[in-house]
């Protein structure tokens, strides 16, 4: 029998002595790391995760920002204010395309680049704890590049090489499994808007490391690509979006959206509507 009363001292022994064998180690976390990948300690996220100043105008930034805005009403049956409200768009900034609008862009000369794919939150609807918005959208590209009847029609090698000429802007400062993914993904830049401080001061759950630290502390392959990190691109505008939900409540609904009181009394939420329709409600409250 494997376990004998005899043996079961025995095996705490041997479990002990390798935790305090283990211990003896453990004055420097990164021990393992450091002997493996020969650095002496970890990039301090401040400044080694410098690049060189933004080459793109901040009004194109602005422009696709709106547009990962946008794919939230896209992707949730036109509700400019879903719960989760973290949206993405794809952008390929090395064709001198045209945006989204077409002839009017290519008029006023302004070279946006052009759409490859959106994105949104999909936890809930899909059951799928790993589909915020920013895992959300590189699904979705993949699945648009290495379609066989598309546009693409790319393997699977050709997809992950296309992703670097990409770059992926999210309505919110991507949380350290998006921030991997991106970095695992090799995207030329991604681009954020309300960062995860401002998520935290409005009481969203968060994992609270940086993408910049998460970056910073990748080694081997992933540090040879640097993805450019461009954050707080219209974070004025977009933290509306996130105020809501757990604070403030009824101080402030996104635009397009009022708020319903829950029946039971309990917290409620902001919905699909705009003054007008507030009017009504307060009216149908008092009869
Ligand atoms: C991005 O644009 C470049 C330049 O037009 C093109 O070569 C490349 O195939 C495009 N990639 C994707 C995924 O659209
Ligand atoms: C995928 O992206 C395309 C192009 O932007 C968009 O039309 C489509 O709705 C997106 N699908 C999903 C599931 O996000
Ligand atoms: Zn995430």
């Amino acid at each position: 029998m494997p376990v004998h009363g005899a043996s079961f001292p025995f095996l705490l022994l041997v479990l002990l002595s390798s935790y305090i064998h283990a211990d003896a180690h453990s004055h420097d976390p990164n021990h393992h790391l450091n002997n493996r990948d020969g650095l002496s300690h970890w990039p301090d996220p401040e400044t080694a995760y410098t690049l060189p100043p933004d080459p793109i105008p901040i009004s194109t930034r602005e422009h696709w920002m709106r547009r990962a805005v946008e794919a939230l009403s896209d992707l949730n049956d036109g509700l400019p204010c879903p719960f989760a409200a973290f949206g993405c768009v794809i952008v390929n900034h090395s064709a001198v395309a045209t945006g989204r609008g077409g002839i009017a862009d290519v008029e006023l000369g302004v070279e946006l680049g052009s759409e490859v794919c959106i994105g949104a939150n999909a936890i809930v609807k899909e059951g799928n704890p790993t589909l915020h918005g920013e895992v959300a959208a590189i699904n979705n590209c993949t699945a648009i590049l290495t379609h066989p009847a598309g546009k693409y029609k790319l393997t699977g090698p050709e997809a992950l090489n296309a992703l670097g000429d990409l770059s992926l802007y999210t309505t919110a400062e991507a949380c350290p499994m998006c921030s991997s993914a991106i970095l695992y993904g090799g995207f030329k830049e991604y681009i954020f808007s309300t960062s995860i401080p401002t998520l935290r001061a409005h009481d969203w759950p968060q994992i609270v490391i940086r993408s910049t630290e998460i970056f910073a502390r990748s080694v081997g392959r992933l540090s040879a690509h640097r993805t450019r990190i461009v954050g707080d691109v219209l974070a004025d505008e977009t933290e509306e979006l996130f105020k809501w939900q757990f604070r403030d409540a009824q101080a402030a609904c996104p635009r397009g959206c009022v708020w319903e009181a829950d029946g039971d009394g309990g917290h409620g939420g902001c919905v699909k509507g705009d003054g007008e329709a507030k009017g009504m409600h307060a009216h149908k409250d008092e009869l």
